[in-house]
């Protein structure tokens, strides 16, 4: 690895290095969206590559699709796949229930879809992702373009009765117009600081007309590997209550590297 890479890049690589450690031959894939999970699609890459590995990738957003792609990884659709074995993805923040905030890079749709249709769900992350409560990350929620200022006045309303501390909602841009999911929605930031209860949160958010989904995922991610800046994991499965600690070799990948041109 070279060495201007950051350490937080460092993380994200060691985590999803390791994470892609539990795929196995033939499986069906979902492939989570974000920069850690474009680490897994490189590492995922890299076995197919050289050790011939078969497995389907179900992408959760365009950019992922492409990625997979362009580094050989074959790509099904949901549809096409059905069920999935195993997905992995990033977070913005998880709890110690590995609850999650997920949407950062506005996939939450299609990624809340695809995990949901998988028998495990892995999230990757760096160790600033971990929180005592969520909240402090802005909470992504996908809404229909049409007539999104009544459904903003709704979430608005909706949470003066529920347990957090701020309750600004902002439209998500890409430059001056409204940023458009992959499902040609809009998405708006709940900036709420703290979440008491996120799966009332998340619940009564849905119930709003124009609301497609959320980005609380809850009771749906299975194991978290956390990455270190030193190359250092950790595996930690909710059901068994186990951590594994680890040791990514950092020198180990080159090709990954040789993928992004350097
Ligand atoms: C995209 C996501 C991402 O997984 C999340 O934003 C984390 O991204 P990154 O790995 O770049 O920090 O939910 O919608």
């Amino acid at each position: 690895m070279p060495a201007e890479r950051s350490p937080i890049d460092t993380a994200k690589f060691a985590a999803a290095r390791r994470a892609v450690d539990f795929v196995q031959d033939g499986m069906k894939l979902g492939l989570g969206t974000g920069s850690t999970a474009a680490w897994m699609v490189r590492c995922l890459a890299e076995r197919v590559r050289e050790e011939g590995l078969r497995v389907q990738g179900v992408p959760t957003s365009s950019r992922t699709a492409d990625l997979a792609r362009e580094l050989g990884i074959p790509v099904v659709t949901l549809d096409e796949a059905r069920w999935l074995d195993l997905t992995i993805d990033g977070a913005d923040e998880f709890d110690s229930e590995f609850n999650l905030i997920k949407g950062g890079g506005a996939a939450l749709l299609q990624e809340k879809i695809v995990a949901t249709a998988s028998d495990r769900m892995i999230v990757i992350a760096d160790a600033a992702k971990e929180v005592a409560q969520l909240g402090a990350f802005p909470l992504p929620v996908e809404v229909i373009p049409f007539g999104w200022q009544s459904t903003r006045m709704l979430i608005e309303e909706a949470l003066i009765g529920l347990d957090v501390l701020g309750r600004e909602v902002t439209l998500r841009r890409s430059g001056e117009a409204p940023l458009l999911t992959d499902e040609k929605n809009y998405i708006l930031d709940l900036h709420l600081t703290r979440i008491g209860h996120p799966r009332q949160l998340a619940l009564t958010l849905n119930q709003i007309a124009g609301v497609v989904e959320n980005g609380l995922f809850i009771d749906i991610c299975d194991t978290v590997v956390v990455g270190h800046g030193d190359g250092r994991v950790t595996v930690r499965d909710l059901e068994s209550g186990l951590t594994e600690d680890g040791q990514v070799d950092l020198g180990a990948s080159r090709n990954i590297f040789a993928d992004l041109g350097e």
